[in-house]
Protein backbone atom coordinates (compact mmCIF):
# COMPACT_ATOMS: atom_id res chain seq x y z
CA UNK A 1 0.00 0.00 0.00
CA UNK A 2 1.38 3.53 -0.92
CA UNK A 3 0.96 6.97 -0.84
CA UNK A 4 0.55 7.18 -4.89
CA UNK A 5 -2.71 4.96 -4.24
CA UNK A 6 -4.31 7.91 -2.60
CA UNK A 7 -3.43 10.29 -5.78
CA UNK A 8 -4.88 7.14 -7.71
CA UNK A 9 -8.02 6.85 -5.80
CA UNK A 10 -10.40 9.14 -8.08
CA UNK A 11 -8.86 6.80 -11.19
CA UNK A 12 -9.84 3.42 -9.48
CA UNK A 13 -13.31 4.53 -8.58
CA UNK A 14 -13.77 4.83 -12.54
CA UNK A 15 -12.20 1.54 -12.91
CA UNK A 16 -14.57 -0.21 -10.07
CA UNK A 17 -16.25 -1.94 -13.21
CA UNK A 18 -13.10 -4.27 -13.37
CA UNK A 19 -13.65 -3.98 -16.72
CA UNK A 20 -9.91 -4.04 -19.07
CA UNK A 21 -10.48 -1.32 -21.68
CA UNK A 22 -8.40 -1.56 -24.77
CA UNK A 23 -6.72 1.30 -26.78
CA UNK A 24 -5.34 0.47 -30.58
CA UNK A 25 -2.10 2.41 -30.94
CA UNK A 26 -0.43 3.21 -34.25
CA UNK A 27 2.70 4.66 -33.80
CA UNK A 28 2.30 6.05 -30.24
CA UNK A 29 2.52 7.73 -27.38
CA UNK A 30 1.20 6.54 -24.29
CA UNK A 31 -2.16 6.88 -24.90
CA UNK A 32 -4.30 5.99 -22.15
CA UNK A 33 -7.25 4.07 -21.78
CA UNK A 34 -10.51 6.34 -21.88
CA UNK A 35 -13.89 6.08 -21.56
CA UNK A 36 -15.17 4.93 -25.03
CA UNK A 37 -11.73 3.68 -26.11
CA UNK A 38 -13.23 -0.09 -25.41
CA UNK A 39 -15.14 0.63 -28.86
CA UNK A 40 -12.51 2.14 -30.72
CA UNK A 41 -10.22 -0.64 -30.25
CA UNK A 42 -13.32 -3.57 -30.97
CA UNK A 43 -13.39 -1.68 -34.87
CA UNK A 44 -9.93 -1.31 -35.15
CA UNK A 45 -9.22 -4.57 -33.87
CA UNK A 46 -11.06 -5.87 -36.80
CA UNK A 47 -9.49 -3.60 -39.16
CA UNK A 48 -6.06 -4.66 -37.76
CA UNK A 49 -6.92 -8.69 -38.49
CA UNK A 50 -7.28 -7.84 -42.00
CA UNK A 51 -4.66 -5.71 -42.83
CA UNK A 52 -2.76 -8.15 -41.08
CA UNK A 53 -3.71 -11.23 -42.97
CA UNK A 54 -0.96 -14.37 -42.15
CA UNK A 55 1.16 -12.29 -39.42
CA UNK A 56 1.78 -14.16 -36.54
CA UNK A 57 0.20 -12.80 -33.10
CA UNK A 58 1.76 -12.39 -29.69
CA UNK A 59 -0.03 -11.61 -26.59
CA UNK A 60 2.55 -10.05 -23.82
CA UNK A 61 2.06 -9.19 -20.27
CA UNK A 62 3.66 -6.29 -18.44
CA UNK A 63 3.50 -4.52 -15.54
CA UNK A 64 2.22 -5.35 -12.15
CA UNK A 65 -1.47 -6.07 -11.19
CA UNK A 66 -3.01 -3.66 -8.44
CA UNK A 67 -5.54 -5.07 -5.45
CA UNK A 68 -7.77 -2.61 -4.15
CA UNK A 69 -8.26 -2.62 -0.45
CA UNK A 70 -10.06 0.04 -0.12
CA UNK A 71 -10.97 3.79 -2.22
CA UNK A 72 -7.46 4.97 -1.45
CA UNK A 73 -4.98 2.02 -0.59
CA UNK A 74 -4.09 -1.35 -2.78
CA UNK A 75 -1.53 -4.25 -2.72
CA UNK A 76 1.42 -4.29 -5.53
CA UNK A 77 4.83 -4.64 -6.28
CA UNK A 78 7.62 -2.50 -7.64
CA UNK A 79 7.65 -3.98 -11.51
CA UNK A 80 8.15 -1.29 -13.94
CA UNK A 81 6.57 -3.10 -17.00
CA UNK A 82 10.08 -2.37 -18.66
CA UNK A 83 10.57 -5.88 -19.98
CA UNK A 84 7.14 -6.14 -21.23
CA UNK A 85 7.31 -3.38 -23.17
CA UNK A 86 10.56 -3.91 -24.63
CA UNK A 87 9.61 -7.37 -25.96
CA UNK A 88 6.09 -6.05 -27.03
CA UNK A 89 8.16 -3.44 -29.26
CA UNK A 90 10.70 -5.82 -30.57
CA UNK A 91 7.97 -8.14 -31.56
CA UNK A 92 6.50 -5.25 -33.51
CA UNK A 93 8.90 -4.68 -35.39
CA UNK A 94 9.83 -8.24 -36.16
CA UNK A 95 7.02 -8.06 -37.63
CA UNK A 96 4.69 -9.43 -34.67
CA UNK A 97 1.13 -8.56 -34.52
CA UNK A 98 0.88 -7.47 -30.96
CA UNK A 99 -1.43 -7.15 -28.12
CA UNK A 100 -0.02 -5.81 -24.72
CA UNK A 101 -1.60 -6.56 -21.60
CA UNK A 102 -0.34 -3.73 -19.21
CA UNK A 103 -1.36 -3.58 -15.93
CA UNK A 104 -0.43 0.46 -13.96
CA UNK A 105 2.74 1.56 -15.59
CA UNK A 106 4.00 4.90 -16.55
CA UNK A 107 5.13 3.97 -20.07
CA UNK A 108 4.39 4.94 -23.50
CA UNK A 109 2.78 2.30 -25.99
CA UNK A 110 5.35 0.94 -28.34
CA UNK A 111 4.60 1.59 -32.08
CA UNK A 112 2.40 -0.65 -33.97
CA UNK A 113 1.36 -2.27 -30.46
CA UNK A 114 -2.36 -2.87 -29.51
CA UNK A 115 -2.52 -2.02 -25.95
CA UNK A 116 -4.93 -3.04 -23.16
CA UNK A 117 -4.71 -2.02 -20.02
CA UNK A 118 -5.99 -3.61 -16.98
CA UNK A 119 -5.64 -3.13 -13.04
CA UNK A 120 -5.97 -6.48 -10.99
CA UNK A 121 -5.28 -10.20 -11.30
CA UNK A 122 -8.77 -10.74 -12.35
CA UNK A 123 -8.83 -8.09 -15.44
CA UNK A 124 -5.40 -9.45 -16.63
CA UNK A 125 -7.11 -13.06 -16.96
CA UNK A 126 -10.25 -11.46 -19.06
CA UNK A 127 -8.31 -9.69 -21.18
CA UNK A 128 -4.96 -12.28 -21.51
CA UNK A 129 -7.72 -15.28 -21.91
CA UNK A 130 -10.09 -13.56 -24.73
CA UNK A 131 -6.63 -12.33 -26.84
CA UNK A 132 -4.92 -16.07 -26.24
CA UNK A 133 -8.09 -17.43 -27.98
CA UNK A 134 -6.60 -16.07 -31.13
CA UNK A 135 -2.68 -15.51 -30.91
CA UNK A 136 -0.06 -17.99 -31.91
CA UNK A 137 2.01 -17.29 -28.46
CA UNK A 138 2.24 -15.68 -25.08
CA UNK A 139 5.32 -13.49 -23.10
CA UNK A 140 4.28 -13.65 -19.56
CA UNK A 141 6.32 -10.72 -18.26
CA UNK A 142 4.04 -9.24 -16.12
CA UNK A 143 4.09 -9.75 -11.99
CA UNK A 144 0.71 -10.83 -11.32
CA UNK A 145 -0.20 -10.57 -6.96
CA UNK A 146 -0.73 -13.97 -5.59
CA UNK A 147 -3.39 -12.45 -3.32
CA UNK A 148 -6.14 -9.95 -3.27
CA UNK A 149 -7.63 -8.44 -0.30
CA UNK A 150 -10.69 -10.45 0.60
CA UNK A 151 -13.34 -7.48 0.64
CA UNK A 152 -12.75 -4.09 -1.32
CA UNK A 153 -13.86 -2.18 1.08
CA UNK A 154 -16.90 0.74 0.20
CA UNK A 155 -15.05 3.04 2.57
CA UNK A 156 -11.70 3.78 3.94
CA UNK A 157 -10.10 1.51 6.25
CA UNK A 158 -9.36 3.75 9.52
CA UNK A 159 -7.10 2.98 11.68
CA UNK A 160 -9.53 2.68 14.90
CA UNK A 161 -11.22 -0.46 12.85
CA UNK A 162 -8.01 -2.31 13.67
CA UNK A 163 -6.66 -3.02 17.27
CA UNK A 164 -5.33 -0.93 19.19
CA UNK A 165 -1.17 -2.21 17.71
CA UNK A 166 -1.78 -5.05 15.73
CA UNK A 167 -4.52 -5.82 12.84
CA UNK A 168 -4.68 -8.39 9.59
CA UNK A 169 -5.86 -8.35 6.30
CA UNK A 170 -7.58 -11.34 5.11
CA UNK A 171 -6.24 -12.15 1.47
CA UNK A 172 -7.53 -15.24 -0.99
CA UNK A 173 -5.64 -16.43 -3.65
CA UNK A 174 -5.77 -14.75 -7.02
CA UNK A 175 -6.11 -16.78 -10.41
CA UNK A 176 -2.68 -18.29 -11.95
CA UNK A 177 -3.13 -16.26 -15.45
CA UNK A 178 -0.48 -18.11 -17.09
CA UNK A 179 -2.08 -21.72 -15.79
CA UNK A 180 -5.07 -21.14 -16.74
CA UNK A 181 -4.84 -20.27 -20.51
CA UNK A 182 -1.73 -21.59 -20.78
CA UNK A 183 -3.23 -25.23 -20.11
CA UNK A 184 -4.99 -25.63 -23.54
CA UNK A 185 -2.20 -24.17 -25.54
CA UNK A 186 -1.69 -26.52 -27.83
CA UNK A 187 1.36 -25.92 -30.54
CA UNK A 188 1.40 -22.01 -29.34
CA UNK A 189 4.42 -21.02 -27.68
CA UNK A 190 4.04 -19.97 -24.02
CA UNK A 191 7.25 -18.01 -21.97
CA UNK A 192 7.32 -17.26 -18.59
CA UNK A 193 9.22 -15.22 -16.36
CA UNK A 194 9.99 -16.40 -12.58
CA UNK A 195 11.74 -13.80 -10.04
CA UNK A 196 13.12 -16.15 -7.69
CA UNK A 197 15.56 -15.07 -4.50
CA UNK A 198 16.90 -18.36 -4.00
CA UNK A 199 17.44 -21.99 -5.21
CA UNK A 200 16.27 -20.56 -8.38
CA UNK A 201 17.11 -22.95 -11.53
CA UNK A 202 15.40 -25.50 -9.65
CA UNK A 203 11.88 -23.95 -8.75
CA UNK A 204 12.39 -22.27 -12.11
CA UNK A 205 12.19 -25.26 -14.11
CA UNK A 206 9.52 -26.33 -11.50
CA UNK A 207 7.54 -23.30 -12.82
CA UNK A 208 7.86 -23.79 -16.46
CA UNK A 209 6.24 -27.47 -15.88
CA UNK A 210 3.62 -26.45 -13.56
CA UNK A 211 2.56 -23.77 -15.96
CA UNK A 212 2.96 -25.81 -18.97
CA UNK A 213 5.52 -23.19 -20.22
CA UNK A 214 7.95 -24.00 -23.26
CA UNK A 215 10.61 -21.06 -21.88
CA UNK A 216 10.95 -19.77 -17.95
CA UNK A 217 13.00 -16.90 -18.20
CA UNK A 218 14.60 -16.56 -15.10
CA UNK A 219 15.58 -13.02 -12.99
CA UNK A 220 16.85 -11.97 -9.71
CA UNK A 221 15.20 -9.34 -7.99
CA UNK A 222 18.58 -7.27 -9.33
CA UNK A 223 16.24 -6.82 -12.35
CA UNK A 224 13.64 -4.74 -10.75
CA UNK A 225 12.67 -1.39 -11.93
CA UNK A 226 16.17 -1.32 -13.58
CA UNK A 227 17.47 -0.54 -17.27
CA UNK A 228 19.57 -3.90 -17.52
CA UNK A 229 18.92 -7.57 -16.07
CA UNK A 230 20.90 -10.85 -15.79
CA UNK A 231 18.76 -13.58 -17.08
CA UNK A 232 18.99 -17.29 -17.54
CA UNK A 233 16.53 -18.87 -20.33
CA UNK A 234 15.30 -21.92 -19.51
CA UNK A 235 14.12 -24.56 -22.05
CA UNK A 236 11.84 -27.26 -21.83
CA UNK A 237 14.29 -29.42 -23.77
CA UNK A 238 16.62 -28.93 -20.72
CA UNK A 239 18.53 -26.13 -22.67
CA UNK A 240 19.57 -22.63 -20.46
CA UNK A 241 20.94 -19.89 -22.05
CA UNK A 242 22.52 -17.29 -19.48
CA UNK A 243 22.70 -13.22 -20.76
CA UNK A 244 24.63 -10.99 -18.33
CA UNK A 245 23.48 -7.83 -17.41
CA UNK A 246 21.57 -6.86 -21.03
CA UNK A 247 19.24 -4.56 -21.98
CA UNK A 248 16.35 -5.35 -21.16
CA UNK A 249 15.94 -4.79 -25.16
CA UNK A 250 18.73 -7.35 -25.90
CA UNK A 251 16.72 -9.59 -23.39
CA UNK A 252 14.22 -8.88 -25.34
CA UNK A 253 15.43 -9.51 -29.37
CA UNK A 254 16.63 -12.71 -27.72
CA UNK A 255 12.90 -14.14 -26.57
CA UNK A 256 11.65 -12.81 -30.20
CA UNK A 257 14.09 -15.08 -32.07
CA UNK A 258 12.61 -17.67 -29.68
CA UNK A 259 9.31 -17.06 -30.61
CA UNK A 260 10.61 -16.85 -34.52
CA UNK A 261 11.54 -20.39 -34.20
CA UNK A 262 8.85 -21.92 -32.45
CA UNK A 263 6.46 -20.15 -34.78
CA UNK A 264 8.58 -21.82 -37.92
CA UNK A 265 8.56 -25.29 -36.46
CA UNK A 266 4.69 -25.05 -35.54
CA UNK A 267 3.96 -24.63 -38.99
N1 LIG B 1 1.86 -15.65 -13.01
C1 LIG B 1 0.55 -15.58 -13.43
N2 LIG B 1 -0.47 -15.44 -12.51
C2 LIG B 1 -0.17 -15.41 -11.18
C3 LIG B 1 1.17 -15.49 -10.75
C4 LIG B 1 2.17 -15.61 -11.70
O1 LIG B 1 0.29 -15.62 -14.64
N3 LIG B 1 -1.17 -15.29 -10.30
C5 LIG B 1 2.92 -15.82 -14.04
C6 LIG B 1 3.94 -14.71 -14.07
O2 LIG B 1 3.56 -13.71 -14.98
C7 LIG B 1 5.20 -15.43 -14.55
C8 LIG B 1 5.04 -16.82 -13.96
O3 LIG B 1 3.65 -16.98 -13.71
O4 LIG B 1 5.26 -15.54 -15.95
C9 LIG B 1 5.82 -17.07 -12.70
O5 LIG B 1 5.52 -16.06 -11.77
P1 LIG B 1 6.10 -16.08 -10.28
O6 LIG B 1 5.54 -14.92 -9.53
O7 LIG B 1 7.59 -16.26 -10.32
O8 LIG B 1 5.49 -17.46 -9.78
P2 LIG B 1 4.35 -17.83 -8.78
O9 LIG B 1 3.44 -18.78 -9.48
O10 LIG B 1 3.73 -16.61 -8.18
O11 LIG B 1 5.12 -18.68 -7.69
P3 LIG B 1 5.85 -18.24 -6.29
O12 LIG B 1 5.04 -17.15 -5.68
O13 LIG B 1 5.83 -19.52 -5.53
O14 LIG B 1 7.24 -17.84 -6.65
Amino acid sequence: MTARAKRGAGKAGARASGEARAVESASAAGSKASGGAKKRAGAAGGLAKAKTNGRRHVVVTAGPTREWVDPVRYISNVSSGKMGFAVAAAAAERGWRVTLVAGPVRLETPAGVERVDVESAREMLAAVGSAFRRADAIVMAAAVADWRPARRLAGKWRAKDGGTERTTLELVRNPDVLATVARRKGRRAVIAFALETGDGERRARAKLVRKNADFIVLNDDSALNRERATVTILGRDGSARRLERRAKREVAEALVDLLDRHGDLAR
